[in-house]
């Protein structure tokens, strides 16, 4: 093959492009990203959290012992129930056991009343790993206590013991250790993973959690701020629990920790399309009386995020830690909502609102839903009208998909609204689907000029806990095991440019077939002056393309990075070594292969 490129033809692309989408999805936020060990540390599990009725889903959810809810003087009215030991112990199983590190500190802390009590830490065979003492007072008061643990285990529990009578609420137990040491903090490793991958932006909170299954499942922001005990709990749309201890604010904490831009979700006034409203399948949307209100929640939203600590909403956040502005800049409003009259009405009105309050902020439309063979023609009309700088595009396709429609965006007006690919997955954490993906995205950096955002989805998946495959990484308690995709984000993410470069590339066989398996982009990053070369070859044979640069004052040496596999493999990982780069240079391109070259130019 020999693959041209000349640095005198160039575009402007944008180097926001790879970001992730969070959503709490299979258990992404409590017990994933979000630090906190205990589960059901507030004894508001219920029933109705549950799809499929399980009787054991209920407040003693994860907590077994000598104790019964109370509900009388809570700790707050948001946090009705309580439990209440009476001469003997509870016990917490965290999510599925708790992970603990050996000389590790944990943070404890529980509202408590009443009699002394002991914490402990301990092993599955009863061995105490940590313990403190806890001398609460007759009414409500919150206690602090470190709890370091002796020994490295995976399924620890925790245990408060009595031999008086005491109530306890929000018993919590963090890792000191947490991303940016963060008090209420996100869980290390997976945190770093996330991080590693260069994320220049981070959409949240979903996904369908955006925007629930019914009027009463919309996600609230403001239910997700203050101090935790006050914060209001909901059923996730997935089955589970949200205890939102991970919320807007730790949110917006995360984007501002990994250098990211903070790309908000809110529901458009309607909640999801496949909602059990009798299961019609009609969109059907917040009462217009009522939306007014709504609006107002979206822009103070804005206001939380950026308003000075004078306002009401900046001050609130200021209260949280925060007193500078977290500077937000994007706002994404509905998720792949059916292009209804009801859904149509209730967006122009909150589009329109935040145009007007807050003409600097980006809003991010929807253009509706994925089926096989959506065209989104009505969602873009609306975009048009409105004057969207964005719109968020989704779609699950076959690997086979990403391959033909390599061209997906080459013919896209450049006139119109920017894409931001929200949602996108080739169905498989096989090394062929991420290859795949790898190939598609050398057609995303080519449209880079109208293709703003992109982010894979869904990001995380605990093991045991997991309602969508595939996602990028799955993690238990203690292991996070990225998949062979997660490393092409990664490389991606890694590896940016702003500008695009042209190049042709001629393979010796001019089948077509074969030639749409060799993909090819060529970006400059104009901050550190690096040429970077994307090669992917999804075909079962070695291409060796010999690459020929013109009016391009590259350096001698490179870094070529290498990530190869059989189709099948779900192990593969990237490796780097240095490449001596000339104005003409070649090298080998395994057979199944993604290589990024990356060479600084003089
Ligand atoms: O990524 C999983 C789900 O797929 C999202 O919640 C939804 O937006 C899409 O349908």
């Amino acid at each position: 093959a020999q693959i041209s490129i000349n640095g005198q033809q160039s575009k402007k692309i944008s180097n926001m492009l790879t970001g992730v989408f969070f959503e709490d999805i299979n258990y992404a936020a409590d017990g994933g990203l979000y630090g906190e060990l205990i589960q059901n540390r507030d004894f508001e599990y219920a029933l109705h959290d549950k799809k499929e009725r399980d009787e054991k889903w209920n407040a003693t959810m994860a907590w077994s012992g000598d104790f019964k809810i109370a509900k009388e003087n809570p700790i707050h009215p948001n946090n009705p129930n309580y439990a209440v030991i009476l001469k003997g112990n509870i016990s917490n199983s965290g999510f599925d056991g708790i992970a603990l590190k050996a000389n590790e500190k944990y943070d404890f802390s529980v509202f408590a009343k009443g009699s002394k009590a002991i914490v402990r830490l301990k092993s599955a065979s009863g061995e105490t790993l940590a313990e403190a003492v806890l001398t609460p007072s007759a009414t409500w008061k919150k206690i602090n206590a470190v709890l370091k643990s002796s020994k490295t285990v995976k399924d620890a529990h925790l245990e408060i013991s009595t031999s008086g009578e005491i109530a306890v609420d929000m018993v919590s137990l963090f890792p000191q250790k947490t991303f940016k040491n963060r008090k209420n903090g996100l869980r290390l490793d997976l945190a770093e993973a996330i991080a590693d991958m260069h994320p220049k932006f981070v959409r949240f909170p979903g996904g369908c959690v955006a925007h629930g299954d019914g009027l009463h499942n919309i996600y609230k922001w403001k239910n997700t701020i203050g101090p935790l005990e006050s914060r209001i709990p909901m059923r996730n749309i997935w089955g589970y629990h949200q205890s939102m201890g991970l919320g807007y604010f730790e949110y917006f904490q995360f984007c501002e920790d990994l250098g990211a831009e903070a790309v908000p979700v809110l529901a458009a006034g309607v909640p999801c399309q496949n909602s059990s409203d009798g299961g019609s399948g009609q969109q059907f949307g917040i009462p217009m009386e009522d939306m007014d209100e709504y609006v107002q929640d979206v822009l103070d939203l804005i206001e939380y995020a950026n308003g000075s600590i004078n306002t009401v909403w900046g001050k609130k956040r200021a209260e949280a830690g925060h007193p500078k502005p977290f500077n937000l800049k994007y706002i994404g409003i509905g998720n792949e909502d059916l292009i209804s009259d009801v859904f149509e009405e209730r967006y122009r009105m909150i589009v329109k609102a935040v145009q007007q309050k807050y003409p600097e902020i980006i809003v991010i439309g929807t253009v509706g839903p994925f089926f096989e063979g959506t065209d989104y023609n009505e969602g873009w009309k609306i975009a048009d009208d409105l004057k969207l700088p964005i719109v968020d595009e989704h779609y699950y396709q076959t690997p086979g998909w990403f391959i033909n429609n390599q061209n997906f965006y080459d013919g896209y007006d450049r006139s119109k609204s920017k894409v931001y690919l929200g949602e996108y997955a080739s169905r498989g954490n096989k090394f062929y689907n991420a290859l795949a993906e790898a190939l598609y995205l050398t057609g995303v950096e080519r449209n880079g000029d109208v293709v703003e955002m992109a982010s894979y989805a869904p990001l995380l998946a605990r093991e045991k806990h997991t309602q969508w495959n595939p996602d990028l990484i799955y993690f238990n308690g203690d292991e996070v095991k990225p998949t062979v995709n997660y490393f092409v984000q990664k490389l991606y993410g890694q590896n940016p440019g702003n500008q695009y470069i042209e190049s042709t590339t001629k393979l010796s066989d001019a089948n077509p077939e074969v030639n749409k398996r060799i993909g090819v982009s060529v970006v400059k990053d104009n901050a550190s002056g690096d040429l970077i070369i994307k090669l992917v070859n999804v075909l079962p044979v070695a291409v060796t393309p010999s690459i020929e640069t013109r009016n391009l004052p590259l350096t001698e040496t490179g870094d070529y990075t290498i990530l190869t596999g059989t189709p099948e493999n779900t192990t593969a990982r990237p490796a780097t070594q240095k490449l001596t780069v000339k104005e003409a240079f070649s090298k080998e391109l395994p057979p199944y292969s993604f290589a990024v070259i990356r060479i600084k130019t003089n």
